[in-house]
């Protein structure tokens, strides 16, 4: 159960990034991508017919990772929450009296100082609420397509490797949890957005699952995709489920249960948990949720960027962002990297920026501590991809889920990206290796995208 009821004013952290081994520039893009080509396996046309896997693909997909900054930091920090939290300081700001400053000494009439006293609270508020609304809004207005549509999209395989990646460690972990307890299998879902994993969910043959996201709209469109799922399969078992519209980094989820003594085995966070670290309390907040509840024993899964690897290509680009025609990460400055609030815009295939913050995942461990949490895994994406591809059941199901792309495309297709060398390394792979064709590869550009991201994993200690 939760071993704090209100959050700590401060945390301390002793943090030494140079433990931290960061693949180099090369191992991350030049070579990572092209070593996805090293997998063999039979061209299949883009799908026509609905399958399991399919049905389950991710529409939304923030694409970041961490690798390690060119520069060795060592941190030893005591964060304070007024001192980390940007917002707190802004709000200093405001109580000075910022923002009147050029008010007239006197011969200000009422109605202007009524409305400049409604600006200052809505920007009270704006500063009270943070990104969340934004968070929240972008997700909402993110659009359901079909599998035709997704199977058009330029980053069709990216999404399914994602997804791949999420699936891997899923059934992974539920199947810890089965070896130890067979049945009654419970999970949250945090930040589930449109319900993109439900069929996991299903396929693990969990009993009961709780959803949560901020986003309304999205929550609304995950309990459908449930409702048709019962409906579709109605001679299939599938768990019972609840769900709540919540902000997961600001509201206790425990209060809103069905049951309220509820406890999980599994907490999964998928791409969501670093929308929480704009402050220390919203970041405590989310890990309160994530792992309160959770059995001695359970897991708290997830995805992440890794800010090793965006702080490594920031520092590496001329400018203050980075990307490609896929995707772009656009930080404020340069050279500062405040634990908390650390905020830069990712956009995703030109859709509209969404505010992010950069999680430093050593803190994120130690945070964790505090409610009886032990890291027991971490990989990057590719970390991940090369262990897992070792097994048969992953790569065929890598096949199934068509998580790598055709390379080269035949006569009734063409290649996801135009751009000229962006399968270079396939080529350069073909050239040199007796390999059967097609390869599965990503184009850099996805791979770029992918490859920002970490997998982790945390026990709760008995
Ligand atoms: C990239 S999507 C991932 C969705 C899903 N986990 C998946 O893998 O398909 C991120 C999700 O996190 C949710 N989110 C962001 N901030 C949140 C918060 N403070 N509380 C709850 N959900 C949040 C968003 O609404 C969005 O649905």
């Amino acid at each position: 159960m939760e071993s704090s009821t209100k959050a700590d004013k401060y945390v301390k952290v002793s943090i030494d990034s140079e433990t931290e081994s960061p693949p180099s520039v090369n191992e991350s893009i030049g070579a990572s991508g092209p070593r996805l080509s090293e997998k063999t396996y039979q061209q299949v046309d883009k799908p026509k017919m609905r399958s399991e896997f399919e049905d389950g693909l991710v529409e939304e997909n923030s694409g970041y990772v961490e690798n390690s900054p060119t520069k060795k930091r060592k941190l030893d920090v005591d964060v304070i929450v007024e001192d980390s939290d940007e917002g707190v300081s802004k709000k200093r700001k405001l109580e000075r009296g910022d923002l009147s400053e050029d008010e007239p000494s006197g011969g200000v009439t009422q109605r202007k100082r009524k409305l400049q006293s409604e600006d200052a609270a809505e920007k009270w508020k704006k500063l009270e609420e943070g990104h969340s609304s934004t968070v929240a809004a972008h997700y909402n207005e993110l659009q359901e397509v079909g599998l035709e549509k997704r199977s058009q999209s330029r980053i069709f395989y990216l999404r399914n490797f994602n997804n791949w990646i999420k699936s891997i460690l899923i059934g992974e972990f539920l199947e810890k949890v089965r070896q130890r307890k067979n049945r009654d299998l419970t999970v949250l879902d945090l930040g589930c957005g449109k319900g993109g994993d439900l069929l996991k969910w299903r396929k693990g043959r969990i009993s009961r699952l709780v959803c949560a996201d901020i986003a309304d709209v999205s929550m609304k469109q995950c309990q459908q995709r449930y409702e048709d799922m019962k409906c579709r399969r109605d001679n299939e078992y599938i768990f019972n489920a609840e769900f709540i519209t919540a902000d997961c980094s600001k509201e206790l989820l425990a209060e809103k249960f069905h049951n309220p003594e509820m406890c999980f085995d599994i907490c999964s966070c998928q791409f969501a948990c670093h929308y929480s670290f704009e402050s220390l309390e919203q970041a405590d907040m989310m890990l309160r949720n994530a792992c309160g509840r959770l059995n001695p024993g359970g897991y708290f899964i997830g995805t992440t960027p890794n800010s090793f690897e965006l702080i490594r290509r920031l520092e590496a680009s001329e400018t203050e962002s980075f990307g490609n025609e896929i995707y772009t990460v656009k930080f404020q400055k340069k050279g500062n990297y405040p634990l908390f609030g650390c905020k830069y815009d990712f956009n995703l295939e030109g859709v509209v920026d969404v505010p992010e913050f950069l999680v430093y995942f050593p803190l994120l461990t130690e945070m964790a501590k505090k409610y009886n949490m032990k890291l027991i895994y971490k990989k990057t994406f590719l970390e991940f991809y090369e262990e897992k591809i070792k097994n048969n059941e992953n790569k065929l199901l890598l096949k199934r889920m068509q998580a790598l792309e055709p390379y080269p495309a035949n006569e009734n297709s063409k290649l996801a990206s135009e751009k000229v060398g962006d399968y270079a390394h396939a080529a350069e792979y073909m050239k040199n290796s007796q390999v059967k064709l097609p390869l599965g590869t990503l184009s850099k550009s996805e791979w770029e995208a992918t490859s920002i991201y970490l997998v982790f994993a945390f026990e709760k200690q008995q």
